[in-house]
């Protein structure tokens, strides 16, 4: 008999398993049996275990070295051989294998431990930060690089990364929006479904594979004034059309797991949040995985105030369909007193347990439970290749004047002014895995590489550490700016200033650089600022000063080459901003798909522009690309046609370049207001000098014009609609 078991809803899943399911201790071991199906094995093995079994299989605690500063733990030393889940420090698979020979052989059942860890941007060969990836819109990259990802780290004994993070954030000064892909909803959709397809390759049992992990649901993006861990003002209008489509994309795409978030959505916080986790992800979208908390978010539903206590707050979140423990010691704890007390339903635990075990089956867990030690995993040369491109195709040339100081022609000497000049450590960005900085290629290396010493003159000076004087550092710039022909001026944050518990109140860099850059432009000669950071800088006072500005993010090990490549010319930039450059901290939030105003010409501020300094999808090339010939293949069409735009962009340069060719859709009028613009579809392709190429973007009304109640439903009105890329616009009439 093949059985059905789909974890949905619990009740009927208990049930289920009640009715059909009688298996008894000593029957054959139908969950050893791989050529059984998944669900078969699920039953069998949930028949089999005992009460304190299934509690284990709920928690996850640590191994190896925690190295992430914001939750050092105790590291575990008496580790229960049924143990669910192990976050891995370390990267030696040597003692996982020890750990789960111990769940293997010394537990009665013999289940399996899963080894979770944050790999974010790279295991080892550490690639650029998320919010970078997404400025090359260039998907099947970012795919690669999170497959690269997947074998480092699933050589050294990880089978799940806590990754992707699509949390859609459009305040700069919350250190997390170098974790995600930005402001957009779109965005966050389509890389979150390349990272997912990266790291779970074609089949999750793959010894290359892992699981991956949607974070963190939802809403953490909203956090007000961009402070870390704080309650979100989330309408739900907003929920389901902002925070929820990555979500959905990634369900679809087939992520096994989904991590909840440490915030509270507007008075019910998301770890407790049966609306989001049940309703929504469970039951309406069909999410058959399961979904662990962050670290601590069940304990911290008391200090929410959701909680009286540790096991009030056990209940809350179980019930609401939290299924595993991360580093709470709730579930643990509380979980055999709540089922007496009647609290907590026994379907409710087996359903929780069954999603667990289903991953662990699907990963191939139980047929090989152990990593095989492969030398030279890390930083293999296509890897290092991968690392190259990404983070070539990730920097966003953002300003580059009349005077055209880039790429870099008649300058023969060279000075490299600023912190960041042969900073290694800070290019690795936050949540750098086992990254190291002796791997990474800094900028002054990834200009020593590229340009030829007998032609080139490369001197370099700090001027100033990233946010302290060093004394006569100013005076020592200054020379060495008077002897350059073109100065790159190398300033940004370091990487501990973004990333979790890292925000800042000001995004402009600290005083202290930009005095260096006053200085050392006071010599009048050519400046480009080569800009570092984990988010969207203020760079109002800067801007000025420079011919030439280039935004790096954190380009991980291979940005110093990547750099070098597009300052020399070799490699035409291509990146776009995936998230709005305010002028200053006093315009966030500012972001593109705002919703419309009631005034168009007045309600500025009256002390800077309102407009931002540079906007989502803004970014230059050495080419020059014209867009012209937007059409429809009909201007009227029904909501169950659909229709082809088409624009041919032109390449007017005398170099190659890539360019992404975004598409938009407006709605003026409908029935509930709507943002300005809102992307629908990117494309990014290489134009020969010369050469027109055709774009298409296929319009499906459900899909790219409709939007959703604040209930959840389509919501697709008749009326006018506008189509948008480049300059250019163009009107499509939909009718009943
Ligand atoms: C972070 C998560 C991370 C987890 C495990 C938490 O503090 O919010 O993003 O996956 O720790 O390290």
């Amino acid at each position: 008999m093949t059985i059905n078991f789909k974890w949905l809803p619990p009740k009927l899943t208990a049930a289920f398993l009640i009715c059909c399911i009688s298996v008894s201790a000593n029957s054959r071991e139908i969950y050893k049996d791989p050529s059984q199906p998944v669900e078969k094995r699920v039953a069998d093995l949930l028949n089999r275990m005992n009460l304190d079994e299934k509690i284990l299989q709920l928690n996850q605690y640590t191994l190896g070295w925690n190295n992430n500063i914001n939750n050092i733990g105790e590291e575990v030393k008496d580790i229960p051989a049924e143990i669910g889940s192990l976050i891995y420090f370390d990267s030696d698979p040597a003692l996982r294998n020890r750990m789960q020979k111990k769940a293997v052989e010394e537990s009665r059942l013999g289940i399996p431990i899963i080894f979770g860890y944050d790999v974010i941007h790279g295991f080892r060969t550490i690639y650029p930060i998320s919010l970078a990836q997404a400025c090359s819109w260039n998907p099947d990259l970012v795919k690669e690089a999170c497959a690269v990802a997947a074998q480092e780290a699933s050589m050294s004994g990880v089978d799940w990364t806590f990754s992707p993070m699509i949390d859609v954030a459009r305040d700069p000064r919350w250190g997390r929006v170098a974790e995600g892909y930005g402001e957009d909803p779109y965005a966050n959709s389509v890389f979150c479904v390349a990272s997912v397809e990266g790291y779970q390759g074609e089949n999750l049992a793959d010894t290359t594979s892992i699981a991956s992990c949607l974070k963190h649901f939802v809403g953490y993006g909203a956090s007000e004034a961009g402070r870390d861990y704080v309650y979100t003002e989330i309408s739900p209008l907003t929920l389901w059309n902002t925070y929820l489509p990555p979500y959905k994309a990634g369900v679809d795409a087939g992520a096994v797991t989904v991590m909840s978030a440490f915030n509270d959505i507007s008075g019910v916080p998301a770890s407790a949040n049966p609306y989001t986790m049940k309703d929504i992800l469970k039951d309406k979208w069909g999410f058959d995985g399961f979904i662990v908390s962050d670290w601590g978010a069940v304990n911290q539903l008391c200090n929410q105030g959701f909680a009286y206590d540790n096991k009030d707050a056990t209940a809350k979140a179980l019930n609401a369909g939290l299924d595993m423990d991360m580093m709470n010691h709730a579930y643990d704890r509380n979980l055999k007193e709540l089922l007496e007390d009647g609290l907590i339903e026994m379907e409710v635990i087996d359903d929780a347990v069954g999603r667990i075990l289903k991953v662990k089956f699907e990963l191939g867990l139980f047929e090989n439970p152990y990593t095989h030690l492969v030398e030279d995993r890390f930083l293999r040369s296509n890897s290092l290749e991968t690392a190259r491109r990404l983070a070539s195709e990730s920097m966003v040339l953002l300003k580059n004047d009349s005077l055209n100081v880039l790429p870099l022609k008649n300058y023969k000497r060279i000075a490299v002014i600023g912190p960041m000049g042969d900073d290694k450590k800070n290019l690795l960005g936050s949540w750098n895995a086992h990254g190291n900085p002796e791997d990474v290629v800094s900028w002054l290396e990834g200009l020593q590489n590229e340009f030829d010493s007998s032609h080139y003159e490369i001197k370099s000076e700090m001027g100033c550490d990233f946010d302290k004087e060093i004394e006569g550092a100013f005076d020592k710039a200054e020379d060495l700016a008077k002897w350059a022909d073109v100065i790159l001026v190398c300033l940004g944050e370091q990487n501990s200033w973004s990333g979790e518990n890292a925000s800042r109140s000001d995004i402009h860099l600290p005083t202290i650089q930009e005095n260096l850059a006053q200085i050392v432009s006071s010599t009048g000669k050519p400046m480009v600022l080569v800009l570092s950071s984990g988010r969207p800088i203020a760079l109002d006072n800067l801007e000025p000063l420079f011919n030439s500005i280039i935004a790096t993010w954190q380009p991980g090990v291979e940005g110093g080459n990547a750099l070098a490549g597009i300052l020399s010319g070799r490699i035409n930039p291509s990146g776009k901003l995936a998230m709005t450059f305010p002028r200053s901290t006093g315009q966030i939030p500012i972001y593109y798909n705002r919703r419309k105003p009631g005034r168009n010409n007045q309600g500025f501020y009256k002390d800077i522009s309102s407009e931002p300094l540079y906007s989502f999808g803004h970014g230059l090339s050495y080419s020059e690309f014209e867009y012209s010939d937007l059409s429809l293949s009909a201007d009227e069409i029904k909501k169950d046609d659909k229709v082809i735009a088409t624009v041919t962009v032109r390449n007017n340069g005398n170099v190659p370049g890539k360019e992404t060719v975004m598409w938009y859709i407006s709605d003026p009028v409908s029935s509930i207001t709507r943002p300005v613009k809102e992307l629908k579809r990117f494309e990014k392709r290489n134009i020969l000098p010369g050469e027109t190429v055709l774009f298409k973007f296929e319009i499906d009304p459900v899909q790219d014009l409709a939007q959703v109640d604040s209930k959840g439903n389509t919501l697709l009105e008749s009326g006018e609609y506008y189509i948008m890329t480049g300059d250019k616009s163009i009107k499509l009439r939909l009718t009943e």
